[in-house]
């Protein structure tokens, strides 16, 4: 049943005062009127449960933050304690607590790095416009004050603060927000389909690294500060690098005197089937930033870890950066929980053991869906990139999709990328062989179904 408050109903209130990214409501009132937004009012595991009682499996709605499931009243009781103890107290001017002391030791001795130090911060994108900062501050200690630029890769995503959005490698991004943060420039990545040296990852000539060695040669390694790239990129579909990528991009980094900055928000904890992704690869940070499943969404709560070497220059100079919530007692309570859980369920373990299931399920939609294009799968984390170029009217089609996997039972990302539409099906670590078969289902229904009614109902 619709709620109301006073006399207007919850979806209408929902629209005119509260801003949702993303959410185009003029369109979606047109096209299906009367039925957006759709209020969720509950969580159990990898399911969610809406105002009217349908029970969605969230396989994106999530964002990537949900590792260990909703609802985990463990989570809920050690937030809760926390905060009858000691709701707020800062980091700041030499007062600590010890929930933050506790997690970030903990923390520290799961990364891969040596002697790692936390700085706790709020989100994904404040860690990215903090490693950045520490980045500039660690050259200019160092006596290199011209040594600026950021490195980052077309195709990636690594917030929408400034710096962050400058970042981000897809211009949509910063479209109609200029002018963005100087001193950022773009190097490529391996990217199946859309690579411009080589096409196709099978064929992978790695003729990307070679392009990034060119620019730092033409942008001058002593002008560099810092190279930031994702262990693998989201944005427009799953993309796993290829062997040898991660070790050449490493080591131009440490050519040009540069330091590596991972971007761990989506990959971290678990997601690929190892706690982080960097594990895949054997890469070693000297800055790690973290958020979305560190706490798994109960809270929000980043983080960004430097290595031995780094820490060493601010020995004697601390860092002039403020943050009033960063290590937020609350925050870390629900961040030790969440390891606590993470740990004594083995979902990162999950989430391995899943990873060719749920490969074969994404599969199998091409025998109802030839549209597909590729299927990528790591851990728990997929793209089915869909050819719709068929469809007039990709924006539609896409809204189309999402209702119809709604329809089905399924929250799922979907995304725009040239004539592709491409959906991202990552559950939490705790999901079943079973949420998975269904999930997949539902997700090939929805395509089918939009495929279908946006292009005339013509079937291939
Ligand atoms: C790789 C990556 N970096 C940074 C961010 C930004 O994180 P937040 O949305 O918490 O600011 C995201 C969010 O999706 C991400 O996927």
């Amino acid at each position: 049943m619709l709620k109301r408050t006073g006399d207007a109903p919850l979806r209408d209130l929902a629209r005119r005062r509260l801003r949702h990214f993303l959410a185009d409501f003029a369109r979606l009132e047109d096209e299906f009127p009367g039925r957006y937004p759709h209020v969720i009012v509950r969580g159990e595991g990898p399911y969610v449960i809406d105002d009217a009682g349908h029970r969605l499996l969230d396989a994106g709605n999530h964002l990537g933050a949900c590792n260990i499931g909703h609802g985990r009243a463990e989570v809920a009781r050690a937030m809760g304690e926390q905060a009858a103890r000691l709701e707020f107290s800062a980091l700041d001017s030499g007062n600590s607590h010890d929930a933050a002391i506790r997690f970030a030791d903990r923390l520290a001795g799961m990364l891969p790095m040596e002697d790692a130090c936390i700085s706790f911060c709020g989100s994904g994108s404040e860690g990215n416009e903090l490693a950045y900062k520490i980045a500039r501050a660690w050259h200019f200690l160092r006596g290199e004050p011209g040594r600026l630029k950021i490195l980052s890769r077309a195709g990636s995503y690594h917030g929408s603060s400034y710096g962050a959005m400058a970042a981000t490698g897809i211009d949509a991004f910063g479209a109609g927000f200029g002018p963005l943060a100087p001193a950022f420039v773009r190097i490529p990545q391996p990217s199946h389909d859309r690579c411009p040296y080589c096409a196709n990852d099978t064929a992978c000539t790695l003729a990307c690294i070679e392009a990034t060695r060119a620019i730092v040669r033409a942008e001058g390694p002593g002008t560099i500060a810092a190279i930031v790239a994702e262990p693998l990129a989201i944005p427009q579909a799953v993309k796993v690098p290829p062997p040898g990528y991660w070790q050449a991009l490493a080591e131009i980094a440490r050519e040009a005197g540069a330091l590596l900055i991972v971007d761990e928000v989506v990959t971290g904890f678990g997601r690929t089937g190892r706690m982080f992704g960097c594990d895949h690869w054997g890469v070693r940070p000297d800055i790690m930033v973290m958020a979305k499943g560190i706490s798994s969404g109960y809270v929000p709560l980043g983080a960004v870890a430097t290595s031995a070497r780094v820490n060493a220059a601010f020995a004697d100079k601390p860092l002039l950066h403020l943050n009033t919530f960063a290590g937020h007692p609350v925050a870390c309570a629900a961040g030790e929980a969440v390891l606590d859980i993470l740990e004594r369920e083995d979902l990162v373990g999950n989430a391995a053991r899943l990873e060719p299931i749920l490969r074969a399920r994404l599969e199998a939609i091409a025998a109802q869906v030839p549209e597909v294009l590729r299927v990528t799968v790591i851990g728990l984390m997929a793209s089915v990139e869909v050819d719709a170029s068929a469809c007039p009217d990709l924006a539609r089609l896409i809204r189309r999709v999402r209702h119809e996997a709604y329809g089905e039972g399924l929250l799922v990302r979907v995304n725009p990328d040239g004539t592709r539409a491409t959906a991202f099906f990552y559950p939490s670590l705790n999901v079943t062989e079973d949420d998975i078969l269904r999930g997949a289902a539902a997700l090939g229904r929805a395509f089918r179904t939009a495929l279908d009614a946006e292009r005339g109902g013509r079937r291939p």
